[in-house]
């Protein structure tokens, strides 16, 4: 197998002389700048062992000559965060949700607070910024289910709506009206609420229906036929144009409004209390009632 070097004819390079079936390998060294450069990194590393933490051993690490740790740098970095920012930190711990409104600078750092939180816990079903999605209400309008001021809210976040999580949860639900209402009677109702939506309140076997059997949930005060809806029962308004089980700027049509009454969905909203600590709540709160709507 081993030859001796030889040159080659084509290229006019010396071969390493070996040699495997008749094919010769060309010894073509690399170029001088690289192997440099290859040497320079050696020693760097070397210097680099020296200085900074590297090798395992037994028990640890050798830490290197200026001992220095990026643990240990972020334990300083937010001890010094912690200290500029431990005033607020207490005064969300201590203060209710409507004394840290009051205090501008402290309800500032609150609302940041909850945009970072509402982006980890909230987004995948509110959607950014509270934009909404079937079935999960815009949180960015002023259109509340269960009400838009600051307590409720707190209220909504900790025990949740439907939720299995807390025993305080959210609990009112729509009736199945498909197991005791004529088909007939359903599109009535449904056509009523369809136009009461759009502006106009029809009289008929609809309004008569609606007055009888949804008004208690729908209306604020039972004999007005128009829904403005019942935040103490969670039962949406639908003399608006907001809907839950539509997507934003969609409408139900009759047909879905009709299923509904037959046999309707009831969304659930998990309790974060226990989940989240009071504070972020509070936080989260805070930024939900800025989101545009809060009452
Ligand atoms: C698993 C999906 C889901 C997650 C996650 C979720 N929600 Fe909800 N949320 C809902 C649903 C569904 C409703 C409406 C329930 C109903 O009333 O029918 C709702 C309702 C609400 C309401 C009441 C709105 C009103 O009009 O009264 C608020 C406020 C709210 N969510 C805030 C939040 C915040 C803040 C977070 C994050 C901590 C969050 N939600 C996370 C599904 C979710
Ligand atoms: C016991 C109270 C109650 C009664 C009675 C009731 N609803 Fe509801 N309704 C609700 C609640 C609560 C919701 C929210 C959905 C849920 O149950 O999870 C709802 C939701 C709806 C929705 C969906 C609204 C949206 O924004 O997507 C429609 C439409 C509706 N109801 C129509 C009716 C009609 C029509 C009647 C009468 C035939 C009626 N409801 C009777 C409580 C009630």
């Amino acid at each position: 197998m081993a030859g001796t070097p030889e040159k080659d004819a084509i290229s006019g390079q010396s071969t390493t002389g070996h040699e495997w079936d008749g094919i010769k390998e060309l010894n073509t060294p690399l170029p001088k700048w690289w192997v440099y450069v290859f040497y320079v990194c050696i020693l760097w590393s070397v210097g680099y062992w020296v200085v900074y933490p590297a090798w395992p051993t037994a028990t640890g690490y050798t830490t290197g000559v200026i001992g220095y740790s990026s643990r240990a740098e972020l334990q300083t970095e937010l001890a010094s965060a912690r200290e500029t920012h431990s005033d607020k930190i207490a005064g969300l711990a201590e203060l209710g949700v409507q004394d840290i409104a009051s205090k501008p600078d402290l309800a500032n750092y609150a609302r940041a607070g909850g945009a970072v939180l509402f982006k980890e816990n909230c987004v995948p079903c509110h959607q950014s910024g509270g934009a909404g999605a079937f079935g999960y209400p815009t949180l960015a309008d002023d259109s509340w289910i269960w009400g838009g001021d600051l307590e409720t809210i707190e209220q909504t976040l900790t025990h949740g709506i439907r939720s299995n999580l807390s025993a305080d949860t959210r609990l009112s639900e729509m009736p199945r009206f498909g197991d005791f209402m004529e088909n007939a009677e359903i599109l009535a109702v449904a056509q009523y609420v369809k136009g009461m939506s759009e502006g106009t309140v029809q009289e008929g076997r609809g309004q008569e229906i609606f007055l009888e059997q949804c008004a208690a949930c729908h209306t604020s005060d039972g004999a007005n036929p128009v829904s403005d809806g019942n935040p103490m029962l969670g039962a949406p308004a639908l003399g608006d144009q907001v809907w839950l089980y539509a997507a934003p700027g969609q409408t139900m049509s009759v047909e879905d409004i009709a299923a509904q009454v037959r046999n309707p969905k009831h969304s659930t909203m998990p309790a974060w209390g226990g989940r989240l600590k009071d504070s972020e709540i509070k936080m989260l709160t805070l930024y939900v009632h800025s989101l545009g709507g809060g009452q």
